[in-house]
């Protein structure tokens, strides 16, 4: 391998009531891709915002490029060389994508900013990087993938030495996240060094040359990736062996009743005549390619989006649903894919979040009840084992798989009876992901009914009952887990007629 590019050494960074990183130790070669990983709030981030001067450290030594630094600020580091892209979004919707990308070092004329010079840098930086996206488009319009193509793209721009993916596949579709790869090669053959957040173990492989583990603050190790197993990395992430064993017979009550029927729902191109049901105590897993209208179907199921035709039944009756107030009266949540927009306010507490969608539930009078809020989160803070110093600590502070399972608080809070999640376990490391199945598990043997959309094969076959794979706008096929395998979904999920 190369040359040391940097030496992180025993950094220690404590945030009221949390003790963030531990004397972590992280090294890097020019032209490597380092994989970081470690299970939700382990501290990875916190690492990354440190080497690029986001927070300051309170103890230890970087060296970069032979010389010891210390970055006051995002722009400092940036002018050297390291640049950061974040785990969550941090693009401004109403502004273009060129305006997004230059933003802070925008080109002028005279006084006024130059779009359309910025236009046409945009769209060489994306033909650089042979990333389809029009530069005028406003950035709200993009979907969650683009927006953070548009980010790695912006990262990249400014000729960085070492660039920081912080979970970036998180949000990319798989044709996404084949162009980024082919991004992070290109960058490695210039030499960069690249350091990688990832929960995805199969990237490990096709992608990084090591990986460092971090557990609880602390640094566990670093593998060379091509010799080690999973389960090797695994076990220093969470100390304990997990298997993922598909499911291979239904466990829904033969006799058990319909509780949502959905009958000819038209709502756009993404969602053309579906029909299905759901039944009581059954999860129900929606397959098929990302963009295939999985998420569509749920939003009109759930009166976020208005639809077109379509009728839905609850336990048999006809309701009407126009909006998400509508949805929660009938006793359906909707666990969002899009945290950010949909799921959580970050600037609230993770009670003040978990109460959210139910709180007359929590009313003394004109009051909140403070106590019974704490209590019913507290509990649910436990069972998911969700890492923050209490539950009146901002989400905003949390790490980003700890705020995804404030979102899952919320509806779980709420006790709906039919529960729609949305990826539910993405960004989640794998410990707690195997904490979040036996919850759902337990939920449906309460009697609840889940709708779990899901992309990751392995997680459709494990919780499913039955198998509903959609194609373009349309259900192409519906599989009892009995007769279900990746093969047949993949089929299904990209018939071409
Ligand atoms: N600004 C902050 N204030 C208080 N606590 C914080 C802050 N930022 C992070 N933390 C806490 O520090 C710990 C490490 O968080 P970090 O975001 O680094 O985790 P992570 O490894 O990136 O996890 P994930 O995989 O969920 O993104 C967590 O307990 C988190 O709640
Ligand atoms: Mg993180």
């Amino acid at each position: 391998m190369g040359e040391i590019i940097l030496t992180m050494k025993g950094i220690d960074k404590t945030f009221p009531g949390v003790h963030a990183l531990d004397n972590v130790d992280f090294e890097l070669y020019k032209g490597e891709v380092h994989a970081l990983m470690g299970e939700n709030g382990a501290g990875k981030s916190t690492l990354m915002k440190v080497l690029t001067g986001i927070y300051r450290k309170d103890k230890g030594t970087i060296t970069y490029e032979g010389k010891l630094v210390e970055f006051t600020n995002p722009r400092e580091a940036q002018q050297a060389g390291i640049v950061i892209v974040h785990q969550e979004l941090n693009m401004l919707g109403h502004l273009t994508v060129a305006q997004n990308i230059f933003i802070g070092r925008e080109y002028m004329k005279g006084v006024k900013i130059d779009d359309a010079r910025m236009n046409v840098e945009a769209s060489k930086l994306f033909k650089r990087l042979n990333i389809d996206i029009d530069p005028t488009e406003k950035m709200s319009n993009l979907t969650v993938g683009k927006q953070q193509m548009c980010e790695i793209a912006k990262a990249i721009s400014h000729e960085a030495k070492i660039i920081v993916f912080d979970e970036p596949s998180a949000a990319l579709t798989e044709s996404e996240v084949d162009e980024l790869f082919g991004i992070i090669r290109d960058l490695k053959e210039k030499d960069i060094g690249i350091i990688y957040i990832t929960h995805r173990m199969d990237e490990i492989k096709i992608i990084t040359d090591r990986v460092s583990v971090m557990r609880d603050g602390a640094y566990v190790g670093t593998l060379i990736s091509e010799d080690s197993t999973k389960n090797d990395i695994i076990s220093m992430m969470v100390g304990r062996i997990i298997y993922e064993e598909p499911k291979t017979k239904s466990t829904v009550a033969k006799d058990a009743p319909v509780v949502l029927k959905v009958e000819n729902l038209n709502a756009g191109r993404s969602v053309q005549d579906i029909n299905f049901e759901l039944y009581k105590g059954e999860i129900l897993g929606f397959s098929g390619l990302m963009g295939s209208g999985r998420t569509e179907t749920a939003r009109a199921i759930f009166g976020a989006d208005p639809k077109e035709s379509g009728n839905i039944y609850i336990n048999g009756a006809k309701v009407e649903i126009n909006n998400p107030e509508d949805a929660v009266k009938h006793g359906i949540g909707y666990l969002s894919e899009d945290r950010k927009r949909f799921g959580i306010v970050v600037r609230r507490t993770v009670s003040e979040n978990s109460t959210m969608a139910n709180l007359e539930n929590f009313m003394k009078g004109i009051f909140i009840d403070k106590k019974k809020e704490n209590t019913e989160t507290e509990k649910y803070v436990e069972s998911l084992a969700i890492k923050t110093p209490s539950v009146d600590q901002l989400v905003v502070d949390l790490s980003g798989g700890n705020q995804q399972k404030v979102v899952l608080t919320k509806w779980l809070v709420k006790n709906c009876d039919i529960l729609i999640f949305d990826e539910p376990t993405r960004g989640i490391d794998v410990g707690a992901k195997s904490d979040i199945y036996k919850l759902m598990n337990e939920l449906v043997k309460e009697g609840k009914s889940i709708i779990m959309i899901s992309s990751e094969l392995p997680e459709v076959l494990r919780m499913s009952d039955r198998v509903i794979v959609m194609c373009e706008g349309r259900k192409s096929g519906e599989l009892r887990i009995e007769e279900a395998t990746q093969e047949k979904i993949m089929h299904l999920a990209t018939l071409d007629d």
